[in-house]
């Protein structure tokens, strides 16, 4: 595999497996790469500024406050230049940094700007790697969508034994390879995605809300953005980060939702993830007062615009709609029933019944529900259905 007109940003921090970032440099040079070399305070006691230039040749940088550099190339430049960003070897400092965003040198400071996918490759005492800080970190940095190869397990540096050896020079190769080489089928495409639950106001202060995490919707929406797709994510209130690639419409009631998405026609692919509220209230322009003695306020509620359903009847409509069944019994008879009614091509339908942990978790257990049948699909990794699913959509543009 060839990496030829691509451009890497490696970041060299601390710790004595840097020598082995200097092979790196020599691996992706050789397939054709070109590679910007950061190095940090850390990273430069143990490899020289000189090593890494004769290598990469290029000018190495390590100075955030450069005033040669800044005229030259400002630091955002200098990642936004890069097709991806590799931190290694990552020391527990440069990972603990990523995780709180601090910016404190220009390695730091260059990842907390970069627009592009940061890989990082782990190197440190394993009881570092396995500190609690640590781990919260490298989960923090995973859930940002931050890629991550090794650490391997083995003797270190101190003579102790277990996970903490940066990975070799060609697996940190491959996963670059695998980061920047994918295959991207949806190429050329734009994906409309729905996702988290929608806000709708009782009054100034309280709103009508639901327990979706919008997390089936984001990792869909970042499955399409793998394969290549324009991907615009119209996302209600949710606490989880918008995966990397995707366009973001943040919005908080169905009628923004809607609205929203009209807007971002046309789309080749529309996938309705969000647990839109049914009924919205006539919202009272002012606090409802709680009034000693007196009955509780009563709530009218007015029904929501459909989304899914205008969007599948619009023109010109999507070529692929998708839409979401969550069900707590008879799923599959009301799915089925919901994809005619709804005029879409998918439902894809799950049974979020007490106990099954799928609204808010982490796994999903669906059923594909197409013109042609029914697929079962086992209990999954929310990413995993997103996955699948993408890759599905994939083939109906081949
Ligand atoms: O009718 P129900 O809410 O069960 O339908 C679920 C599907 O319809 C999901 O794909 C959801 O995103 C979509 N939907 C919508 N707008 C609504 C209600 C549901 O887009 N107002």
């Amino acid at each position: 595999m060839s990496l030829a007109g691509k451009r890497i940003l490696l970041i060299v921090s601390g710790g004595i497996a840097a020598y082995k970032s200097l092979e790196l440099v020599r691996l992706l040079r050789r397939s054709g790469c070109a590679v910007s070399a950061v190095l940090t305070a850390g990273g430069a006691h143990f490899v020289t500024p000189l090593s890494l230039q004769a290598l990469t040749e290029e000018k190495v940088h390590a100075d955030l406050f450069s005033l040669t550099d800044e005229s030259e190339m400002g630091h955002i430049q200098l990642s936004r230049a890069a097709d991806l960003v590799v931190v290694a070897p990552a020391s527990a400092d440069i990972l603990a940094k990523m995780a709180h965003g601090l910016a404190s040198d220009l390695a730091t400071t260059l990842l907390l700007a970069t627009d592009k996918r940061v890989l990082v490759a782990p190197a440190m005492n394993v009881r570092m790697w396995e500190h609690a800080a640590t781990v919260a970190n490298m989960q923090t940095l995973r859930d940002r969508h931050v890629a991550v190869v090794g650490p391997d397990e083995g003797v270190m540096a101190c003579n102790e034994f277990g996970f903490g050896r940066l990975a070799e020079p060609a697996a940190i190769l491959a996963a670059i390879e695998s980061l920047l080489l994918a295959p991207t089928p949806l190429a050329g495409r734009h994906a409309l995605v729905t996702s988290g639950p929608t806000h709708e106001p009782i009054d100034p202060v309280r709103y009508i809300a639901n327990r979706s995490s919008g997390r089936q919707g984001h990792a869909i929406a970042g499955a399409l953005a793998a394969l290549g797709a324009r991907v615009t994510l119209v996302s209600g209130p949710v606490a989880i980060p918008t995966p990397p690639g995707v366009d973001l419409v943040a919005v908080e009631t169905a009628a923004d939702m809607l609205a929203a998405c009209t807007q971002a026609l046309p789309a080749d692919i529309a996938v309705f993830a969000a647990a839109v509220a049914d009924w919205r209230t006539e919202a009272a322009g002012l606090k409802l007062k709680k009034t000693p003695g007196a009955a509780p306020p009563a709530l009218a509620l007015v029904l929501n615009p459909d989304i899914l359903a205008t969007i599948a009847h619009a023109t010109p409509r999507p070529r692929l709609v998708v839409g979401f069944a969550a069900e707590t019994h008879d799923v599959i008879a009301h799915a089925t029933a919901k994809r005619l009614r709804k005029g879409c091509d998918w439902i894809v339908a799950n049974d979020v019944g007490e106990g099954t942990n799928i609204m808010g978790g982490a796994e999903n257990e669906v059923h594909l529900i197409t013109e042609f049948g029914i697929e079962n699909w086992p209990r999954l990794a929310k990413a995993d259905v997103a996955a699948r699913l993408a890759h599905r959509m994939a083939e109906v543009f081949a």
